[in-house]
């Protein structure tokens, strides 16, 4: 072994580079406040291997970007922890990054001769953030793709060359493969490449200049073997210990695919960015122009920061003090501006449910793609764009949330609001629904309130506009054909609830509903085919016990209990179809044609939806979302939100007393 050992010596020389490398004198004694440059070090290692692991897996391209990590997050063998490691280990870098540039400036080591190695720091400052941004963009989520387009829309503000810089970085002038491509290539190949010359220079000089010593006087010299390296080692190890943890525990998000068509309102640059975010934001910055605000105040600040060196040696000490007070005021602005921003987003409901919808959307691209049915070679973005469970809510929102809810909100776990701006004050309040909430559309307990407590259920239909209207013209003596939960033969019919819910009927009750609901034919619930028997024969032929409720359901909805058909007006009875009521049949038909004499007619208020308005497609998706004809989920639905929700929606109006006696 020794002969080896002497033998590589004479060959390379290595005792005396080792010797060279570990016995560096540290006046005043090794301390903690070095470490941090190796522990920079340290993580770019972990980096550079843990990069190298995801590479193995990775593929660049818009339709497997996502995929391929989709598989090292959840099929290969300790893929989401080597994820974790490169995820948490970037932005630990970042941190200890401005930790270092902070020391180095209070310690004054950016003082001659240092300089040009300060300058150096900034250079590799540059090329980290540099990094961490492109790096964002690659899985092709739906968080990166909106983050980082707002980055480079910034980047086209810059005069002159902007528009060219960006369209070179894009590789053309949208978001696409090239994007990815080209992000990858500065990712993984000339980010790196310049890191490690830059960072190779940057030592070689440190070693030059050696420590800036903060206190010669703290302790007795010593060598950097081992006492300094012990320290940084030590450091390393805690850095390691904490990005694992992170990375085993926490694990690094994956949003849902990369939708061009889908916009992601939860978009927000990664944490570190956030101050620059919310000062963009500022009304007062705002206006001053995107160039102005993100291009050119950031670049002057980055010019002080620059010239340091030159203040300090211009200004003596009292331009060093200048350089540690700018160091401080940046320090707390960013800060500052983090916690602001952190704290208005926490606060503010739009993105805690925009949040909402895109964990849901995670949640179920993530349930699709490990589903029976794998992910189509078209890519993961047609899962969730051809899926009723993802697509439904979002057309309830945009075409039905005027005036239903769905679980007290608009679909999409918001609140439905007014925004108002009466005499220059802006106020923004919850809207009434004018119409039923849909989301126990067709299940047994929506079958059960109908028959006992019409007036109660479709009390929300008090609220509009055209029933306080037809109220009055009624009460002026005119006769008008209207929905009216309090005052219709069906009012009526379930005013006699009393007898319906009477103990002798419990049975006949749920027996009724049992067959009111195998109609329907929701996904997810499993019917008692007997017991719907049983309810058929309610229904038909009024059998209840008694004979208080004397009258059946068919003998005014003459379609009961026949499959649904569209028939046409002329053949339709004046009461609405209950011929498979609920089902995809039925409320295509209804959604299409709500003023078909087959469903409300002249009394209709809810407006027709053409092809035009929503197509075949679309209505085959909101169909079927509000039917539960999807592939089965565990992902909850905004669950955390719901209780919120409920304490903010409006109470129903009271049914009106009934004349009968109950
Ligand atoms: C302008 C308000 C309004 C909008 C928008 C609206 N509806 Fe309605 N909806 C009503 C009213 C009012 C009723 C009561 C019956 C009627 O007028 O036809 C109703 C009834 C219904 C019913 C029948 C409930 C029952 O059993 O009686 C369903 C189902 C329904 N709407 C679904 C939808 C869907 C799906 C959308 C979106 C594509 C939608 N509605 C949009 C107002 C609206
Ligand atoms: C006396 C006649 C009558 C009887 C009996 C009757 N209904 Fe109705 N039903 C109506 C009328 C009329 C309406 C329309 C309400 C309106 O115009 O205000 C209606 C509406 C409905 C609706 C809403 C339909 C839609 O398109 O959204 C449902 C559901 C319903 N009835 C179920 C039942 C069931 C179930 C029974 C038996 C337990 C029953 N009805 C018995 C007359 C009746």
């Amino acid at each position: 072994m020794n002969s080896f050992v002497n033998w590589l010596d004479h060959r390379t020389g290595f005792r005396q580079l080792l010797h060279e490398a570990l016995y560096e004198r540290v006046p005043g004694g090794a301390r903690w406040r070095y470490v941090w440059g190796s522990t920079l070090v340290f993580t770019f290692v972990i980096q550079a291997i843990s990069g190298l692991m995801l590479w193995t897996a990775y593929s660049p391209s818009t339709r497997t970007a996502w995929e391929s990590v989709f598989y090292i997050q959840h099929e290969m063998y300790l893929g989401s922890v080597v994820r974790g490691i490169h995820h948490f280990a970037a932005q630990a870098m970042v941190e200890l990054m401005a930790i270092h540039l902070v020391q180095v400036i209070i310690d004054g080591a950016y003082r001659a001769p240092r300089e040009v190695n300060f300058w150096l720091g900034i250079i590799l400052m540059q090329i980290v953030l540099g990094l961490s941004l492109t790096g964002y963009l690659l899985p092709w989520d739906q968080k990166g793709y909106y983050a980082t387009q707002v980055t480079t829309n910034i980047m086209s503000a810059t005069t002159v060359v902007g528009p060219q810089v960006q369209v070179l970085a894009q590789g053309g002038t949208s978001y696409g493969h090239l994007t990815l491509t080209r992000f990858f290539a500065m990712h993984a190949g000339i980010l790196p490449a310049l890191l490690i010359g830059f960072l190779a220079l940057h030592i070689c000089m440190f070693r030059r200049h050696g420590l800036t010593v903060h206190d010669p006087a703290y302790a007795p010299d010593t060598w950097f073997w081992p006492d300094q390296v012990l320290r940084d080692a030590i450091a390393c190890l805690a850095v390691l210990a904490v990005v694992l943890l992170l990375a085993v525990f926490r694990g690094a998000e994956l949003s849902a695919p990369a939708d061009p068509a889908t916009m992601f309102d939860a978009a927000r640059p990664e944490w570190y960015f956030l101050f620059l975010f919310r000062f963009l934001k500022f009304h007062a910055v705002e206006s001053l122009g995107l160039a102005v605000a993100a291009i050119i105040i950031p670049g002057i600040l980055m010019g002080i920061l620059t010239v340091m060196p030159l203040t300090a040696s211009i200004l003596g000490a009292a331009g060093h003090s200048l350089n540690k007070a700018f160091t401080w005021i940046m320090t707390i602005g960013i800060v500052g501006l983090t916690g602001l921003a952190m704290y208005e987003d926490a606060t503010d409901t739009d993105h805690q449910a925009a949040l909402a919808e895109a964990h849901r959307d995670a949640g179920r691209a993530r349930e699709l793609a490990s589903g029976p049915d794998k992910i189509p070679v078209e890519g993961a973005a047609s899962l969730l764009r051809q899926d009723p469970f993802t697509q439904g809510p979002r057309l309830f929102a945009r075409h039905c949330s005027s005036c239903h809810r769905y679980q007290g909100h608009d679909g999409r776990g918001s609140l439905v609001t007014e925004f108002s701006d009466a005499a220059g004050k802006q106020t923004s309040a919850i809207v009434a629904p004018t119409a039923v909430d849909l989301s126990g559309f067709g299940s047994r307990e929506w079958m059960r309130s109908v028959v006992v407590d019409y007036r109660g259920h479709f009390a929300w239909l008090k609220n509009a506009g055209w029933y306080q209207q037809a109220r009055e013209k009624q009460a002026a003596g005119e006769a008008v054909s209207l929905i009216d939960p309090d005052n219709s033969e069906m009012a009526d019919w379930s005013g006699d609830a009393a007898a319906v819910s009477s103990p002798e009927n419990a049975e006949n009750l749920t027996a009724l509903v049992e067959f009111l609901a195998a109609e329907a034919g929701h996904g997810g619930i499993g019917i008692d085919q007997a017991l719907a028997e049983k309810g058929r024969s309610v229904a038909l032929n009024g059998t209840w016990a008694g004979g208080a409720a004397g009258t059946s359901c068919a003998s005014c909805h003459s379609t009961l209990g026949n499959a649904f058909t569209p028939v046409s007006d002329d053949a339709a009875d004046g009461y609405p179809t209950l011929a498979g009521y609920a089902s995809a049949a039925w409320l295509r038909d209804f959604i299409r044609h709500p003023n078909a004499k087959r469903h409300y007619g002249s009394k209709n208020q809810m407006p027709e939806y053409s092809p035009q308005q929503l197509s075949d497609p679309e209505l085959d998706l909101l169909v079927r979302w509000m039917t539960h004809d999807y592939a089965p989920t565990t992902v909850a639905e905004y669950a955390d939100r719901l209780e919120l929700i409920r304490a903010a929606i409006p109470t129903a109006p009271a049914p009106e007393p009934t004349s009968q006696p109950k």
